[in-house]
């Protein structure tokens, strides 16, 4: 480096990195207050309201439904229950096989083995998306019912050849919208495609809340069940938006309940957040366009295109490195972190998304090349709205001058 540029950090330079990029985004006042007028109030649990036009839970179930475009939303305690939930709806049995993705948080496997079923693994491609292809050949060799489809870090598969693929093997379509606020294929929202979609309202997530997660559908019967199993018993489902009542004294006694239940407090948390995903997303879109600009053209660095159909939330930004051995690519993790960058390598370091990390699954963890191959030199960066187009300029900075100093250039 020139003595004008800053030395590394751990070759004894000043930190220039003073931000947290993984930084959570904090809570609208609005949001703030809702919360606390209900906690004075004592009025925590979303049944405790008299009506459902009290209850903050349901009026946020109602906000989201509109926002989604679709007939019903019903809030949990997390993604992993609203996903459970739909397992169960669509009557999987202990035993049954579940296409997924190979390429995904360790949380969707475990929902499959939570409903004693077993995951089938399904190829992701250099993009991180799942792989049509191979999706379409675990369908016919497995018989599987169910495709629990994650768009993970918000990636998107050719979903016209996905649909294809339902279609061809009549696959009942979960979606695991945790990563994918605001995100189209094509125009249409993603959590539209399926029967059932699940987002997470958890801290790192578009919507945040600590935790929380929302169940979507179209499907009456579904909606009735979502919200029994998720713990609404004799007449409570009354405080619900849009129930159909013949259908709800059918099943109420049918339906065990989970204690899956959302909470006023993280509703109230939740309210005025929708309106600014929107917000959020323009901001994410440009940090995340020019730390592209920035940095996609360096020897070391591969960012595979998304479909020109897919429209993103951006709020993280993953990368592979080439032509570094395994030990120049956990010493470009680690001096990034000593310079104020965390960053993850997916398929290292006993990450939780790495399939191999998940004992509890047994099958076809030998036959996934692909996805092996898409995850060891896989970076992940946390991109949160609260960066400043100066700050993504540091962290492309920060970037440049780590791989200079791996390839000892620096
Ligand atoms: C891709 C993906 N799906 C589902 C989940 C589960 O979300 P939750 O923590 O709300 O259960 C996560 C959690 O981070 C996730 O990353």
């Amino acid at each position: 480096m020139s003595g004008k540029r800053r030395r590394l950090v751990v070759e004894g330079g000043e930190r220039i990195v003073d931000f947290d990029n993984k930084a959570f985004k904090p809570i609208p006042q609005a949001g703030i207050d809702l919360a606390v007028e209900a906690m004075q109030a004592g009025v925590m649990y979303r049944y405790q309201p008299k009506t459902k036009d009290a209850s903050i839970t349901a009026k946020l179930e109602k906000a989201f439904a509109d926002y989604m475009g679709v007939k019903h939303a019903v809030g949990t305690n997390s993604c992993g229950s609203a996903m459970f939930i739909a397992l169960n709806i669509v009557d999987v049995q202990p035993g049954d096989k579940i296409l997924t993705n190979a390429f995904t948080f360790h949380a969707v496997p475990s929902v499959i083995e939570h409903a004693r079923a077993e995951p089938v693994l399904v190829e992701s491609n250099r993009e991180w998306a799942m792989d049509p292809e191979d999706l379409d050949r675990k369908a016919a060799e497995t018989g599987a019912k169910v495709l629990l489809l994650s768009y993970m870090r918000g990636h998107v598969p050719d979903m016209d050849a996905v649909m294809e693929v339902v279609a061809k093997h009549n696959l009942v379509l979960i979606e695991d919208c945790a990563h994918a606020y605001e995100t189209n294929w094509n125009g249409q929202r993603l959590g539209t495609f399926g029967e059932i979609a699940c987002f997470s309202t958890q801290s790192s997530k578009g919507l945040s809340a600590g935790e929380g997660g929302l169940f979507i559908t179209d499907n009456d019967e579904y909606a009735a069940k979502a919200v029994l199993y998720a713990g609404s018993y004799e007449r409570l489902w009354k405080k619900h938006f849009d129930l159909d009542a013949d259908m709800m004294n059918m099943l109420q006694n049918q339906i065990p309940g989970y204690s899956m239940r959302m909470q006023e407090v993280t509703a109230a948390m939740l309210t005025p957040q929708i309106a600014r995903l929107a917000e959020i997303k323009k901001v994410h879109v440009a940090n995340w366009n020019l730390l592209h600009a920035l940095i996609a053209d360096h020897p070391n660095i591969e960012i595979p295109s998304a479909l020109p159909q897919v429209d993103s939330f951006c709020d993280t930004m993953q990368f592979h490195l080439v032509g570094l051995s395994r030990e120049e690519a956990d010493r470009f993790i680690e001096v990034a972190r000593m310079e104020g960058l965390p960053m993850q390598i997916f398929g290292v370091d006993r990450n939780a998304r790495d399939f191999r990390q998940w004992e509890y699954v047994e099958a076809h963890k030998d036959e996934l090349g692909a996805t092996i191959a898409n995850i060891e030199f896989a970076c992940d960066l946390s991109l949160q709205p609260h960066l400043t187009q100066a700050n993504i300029r540091t962290i492309g900075q920060v970037l440049h001058e780590v791989l200079a100093y791996i390839n000892g250039e620096a």
